[in-house]
Order: structure tokens, then C-alpha cells, then sequence
């Protein structure tokens, strides 16, 4: 993860490599908008293939995307926004940055599952070029289905 830098993606707002202090923060994060969140354990987790960002807007972590760059394909796993914060463009700075890093990176895919349900992040994805692929049906715990969904970058 080492050629991660800050980066200044508009006024007051920055997008960084996630740090283990960052864990109460981004827990609060995916607590407030997931029915069953991650444990803190989870939120720490990674490998070499982990890519972890949080979104800071003066200086407070907002948001956070987690995902994985295995060569030529990618997955995100996680990204979430405060929900205070929703609807402020944030999660598009998040998709746009790691969307960047895949491109740099010459990722050629970039995979994600999303709940046929979450009218929200279908659209943002679509927004972006997501294209569904398959549907897994009952795949959450509340019975809803969920998309799989590719970026041919
Ligand atoms: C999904 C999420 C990350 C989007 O972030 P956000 O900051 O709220 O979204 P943005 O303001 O950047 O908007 C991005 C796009 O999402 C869609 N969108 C945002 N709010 C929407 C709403 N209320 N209804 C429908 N679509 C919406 C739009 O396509 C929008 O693009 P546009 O404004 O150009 O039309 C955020 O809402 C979130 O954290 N949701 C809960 C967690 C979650 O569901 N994560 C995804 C799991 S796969």
C-alpha cells in the first residue's frame, strides 16, 4: 500500500491511507449505516492486496472505501459515508479515487456486490459504468438479493 498518498480532492477534503487509530471512527461509520457491521477485528484486517482510504473533511473522518487490487482485477469491499454527510457527492469522490488507483495501477476489472435493494449505491455505481453481471439471490440476511457488479476499466 506503500505509493499511497494524500491526496487534495477539493477544499477541506482529503482521502488517505486508513490507520489502526481510524478504527473507531470508520466502525461508527459502517455501524450507523450496515445492519450487522463489521467487528473492529474485521475493520483491521488486510493483506497484500488491501487498498483501505478514509475520506477526512476538516480534519474528521467522513467516509471510508476498503477494497483489494489482485493484478488485473479489483473488489471493493466497503465504502460508506456518514450518513449526515450522504448525498454531498463523497461517495463519488471515494468510487472516482479508487477508480484512479485501479487505472493507474492497470487493474482491468473492478468487481462489487451490492444489495438489488440499495437504490442509493446501484445508482452510483451505474453512474460510474458498473455494469450487473448476476444476481445472487437471498444473499443478505434480511432476504434481499444482490447484484454482482463489473467496471471493465
Ligand atoms: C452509497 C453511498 C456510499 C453513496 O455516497 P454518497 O456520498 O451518499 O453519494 P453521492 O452524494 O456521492 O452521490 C453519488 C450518486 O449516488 C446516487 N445517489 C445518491 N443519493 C441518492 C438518493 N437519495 N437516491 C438515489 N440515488 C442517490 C446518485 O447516482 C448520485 O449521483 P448524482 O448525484 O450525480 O446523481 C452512501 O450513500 C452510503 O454510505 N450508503 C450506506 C452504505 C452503503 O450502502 N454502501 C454501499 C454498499 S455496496
Amino acid at each position: 500500500m506503500g505509493e499511497k498518498k494524500g491526496k487534495d480532492t477539493r477544499e477541506g477534503v482529503l482521502i488517505r491511507d486508513f490507520k489502526k487509530e481510524d478504527v473507531d471512527c470508520v466502525y461508527k461509520i459502517i455501524e450507523e449505516n450496515f445492519p450487522r457491521p463489521w467487528i473492529k477485528e474485521q475493520i483491521l484486517l488486510e493483506n497484500i492486496f488491501s487498498y483501505k482510504v478514509v475520506l477526512e473533511k476538516e480534519g474528521k473522518v467522513i467516509g471510508v472505501l476498503f477494497g483489494e487490487i489482485i493484478y488485473e482485477e479489483a473488489n471493493i469491499l466497503l465504502i460508506a459515508v456518514k450518513k449526515e454527510f450522504q448525498g454531498k457527492g463523497f461517495g463519488k469522490l471515494l468510487l472516482e479515487h479508487f477508480i484512479e488507483i485501479c487505472k493507474n495501477k492497470n487493474t482491468k476489472k473492478i468487481f462489487l456486490e451490492v444489495s438489488t435493494d440499495n437504490k442509493k449505491a446501484v445508482n452510483l455505481y451505474k453512474r460510474y459504468g458498473f455494469k450487473d453481471f448476476s444476481i445472487r439471490k437471498k444473499y443478505y440476511s434480511d432476504g434481499s438479493d444482490a447484484y454482482l457488479m463489473v467496471l471493465e476499466i
